[in-house]
């Protein structure tokens, strides 16, 4: 065994220790805080609408200490730290808790860790039928509000190899990111950016490529995610439009499970059908209702999708 898997290996045991798990769990156990007012009803046709979820941030759990020279901490100090300058989407910035769409995004953190409860979920892929439904903006505001909470760690992908974007809504550089792992021309240490939210860490999309379909398939992205998995509470995987090519339904097979995204008064409903049907049923944890108005709904929503699945409002 490798010294860095060594460490990799100790690092989870010592994660899983000091979020009160056990220490062959591979994530970390909800934090009670973060179960959700209600229990969920398996009904699929219900609509519920509630108040404010207890997605109340955890101020318990300690980092965890890695004493050994190839512990957790030196072995992300080995990523660049770099000046991001996020644009006005990402909403956890700019340190404004109560700015639109930042509840709807503690909901779905709540709901997450509530899924977790049920089946293991570090991996999410996140996706949508077509393009500009808001896969990107839920993947980035995901990984924020996931690393709001005390000790979370995150790393968000972009592996949308055909029109990648976090780079750009985060204010950063695309490469090193995926495509050169991909191509083994960088190690994974040095596509991994930090930026200045801490514990939120970004593999960009890297430099432009032709064949973003191969890569995606070559075995590499899955090995990429066994070797830094350890590290992180939450690894959120942001992919191309799931109707047109093929990538995202390649990329869910290394995932845990898929969030699908459908922007409110956009996506045809044969288009999200076809979607959904590019993932086995059980793969898909929830769907993300985008941009819905504000002023017609009440504050939060939460719906049964098909299948019995969460569905969770963000708002434009
Ligand atoms: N709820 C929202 N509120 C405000 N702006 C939003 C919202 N959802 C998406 N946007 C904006 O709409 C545009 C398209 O969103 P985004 O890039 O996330 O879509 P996408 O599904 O990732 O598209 P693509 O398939 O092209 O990658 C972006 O400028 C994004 O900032
Ligand atoms: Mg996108």
């Amino acid at each position: 065994m490798s010294r860095i898997h060594e460490a990799l290996k100790k690092a989870e045991q010592e994660r899983a220790v000091s979020q009160g798990g056990s220490a062959h769990s591979s994530f970390a156990t909800p934090e009670r805080s973060e179960l959700p007012a209600r229990t969920i009803d398996e009904d699929p046709s219900a609509t519920v609408a509630t108040g404010v979820p207890s997605g109340g941030i955890p101020l318990t759990s300690a980092m965890p200490s890695f004493a050994n020279p190839f512990g957790l901490d030196a072995l992300l100090a080995r990523c660049p730290q770099l000046q991001w300058k996020p644009d006005a989407t990402m909403l956890f910035f700019n340190g404004d808790d109560s700015a639109i769409g930042t509840e709807e995004f503690r909901t779905l953190r709540s709901r997450l860790y509530h899924m977790r409860e049920k089946m293991t979920l570090k991996k999410l892929l996140i996706t949508s039928a077509l393009p500009k439904e808001g896969k990107s903006f839920t993947a980035s505001n995901l990984a924020q509000v996931l690393v709001r909470q005390h000790g979370r760690r995150v790393l968000l992908i972009d592996a949308d190899l055909r029109g990648p974007r976090l780079h750009l809504m985060l204010g950063t550089t695309a490469s090193p990111g995926l495509s050169d792992y991909l191509q083994g021309r960088s190690d994974e240490f040095s596509i991994m950016q930090r930026g200045p939210m801490e514990n939120l860490f970004l593999i960009p999309s890297g430099d432009e490529i032709s064949d973003p379909a191969e890569l995606v398939s070559n075995g590499r992205l899955k090995f990429l995610l066994q070797r830094v998995e350890a590290l992180f509470d939450w690894i959120i995987i942001d992919s191309p439009p799931a109707v047109p090519v093929s990538d995202a339904s390649v990329l869910g097979k290394s995932c845990d499970g898929v969030l699908m995204v459908v922007r409110s008064n956009a996506t045809p409903v044969d288009m999200a059908r076809r979607a959904r049907e590019e993932f086995p049923d059980q793969a898909l944890v929830g769907v993300v209702l985008n941009g819905t108005n504000s002023a017609s709904t009440p504050y939060s929503r939460y719906y049964y999708g098909a299948s019995g699945k969460n569905v969770t409002e963000t708002k434009s």
